[in-house]
């Protein structure tokens, strides 16, 4: 969230040195979307994972021996053994990969309506 807001200051310092004084005002207007655009897990991530995915990574079913409502289970991984959310990193963490239907085969969910753009674009923040 800081390092967020500091770096829309430097981008409003960028910009204001190079273009003047509106595209200035402009990264200083965008800074605090920027900050905000940061979800928050609970509030904004796990809703997400709720309705698409607990029915098979869930309190009851664990596909893979994957579950998502589990923090520590969700981070590491199934039967794969290979991390599935990277922290930091998420947009290219192979979960996301997954529902954005990148690895063949692993499409998730696999059957039925993939996220909305929306909601990657959520889970990739
Ligand atoms: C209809 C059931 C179903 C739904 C819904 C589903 N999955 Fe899966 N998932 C599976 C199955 C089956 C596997 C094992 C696939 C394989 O290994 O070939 C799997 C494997 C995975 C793995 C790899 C687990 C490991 O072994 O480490 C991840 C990550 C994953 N799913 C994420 C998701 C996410 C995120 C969602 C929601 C967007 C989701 N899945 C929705 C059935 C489902």
């Amino acid at each position: 969230m800081k390092s967020r807001r500091l770096a829309g200051a430097s981008l409003a310092a960028v910009a204001f040195s190079r273009r003047g004084r509106w595209s200035a005002f402009v990264a200083w207007a965008l800074a605090p979307v920027l900050a905000v655009a940061s979800p928050d897990f609970v509030r904004d991530v796990r809703p997400i994972l709720e309705a698409h995915c607990f029915k098979c990574h869930g309190p009851e079913k664990q596909k893979s021996g994957y579950r998502l409502d589990v923090k520590a289970i969700a981070l590491t991984g199934g039967d794969s053994g290979t991390p599935n959310i990277v922290p930091r990193l998420s947009a290219t963490s192979p979960l996301v990969t997954f529902i954005t239907g990148e690895v063949e085969d692993m499409k998730m969910p696999p059957k039925g309506e993939a996220l909305a753009p929306a909601e990657i674009a959520t889970l990739k923040a």
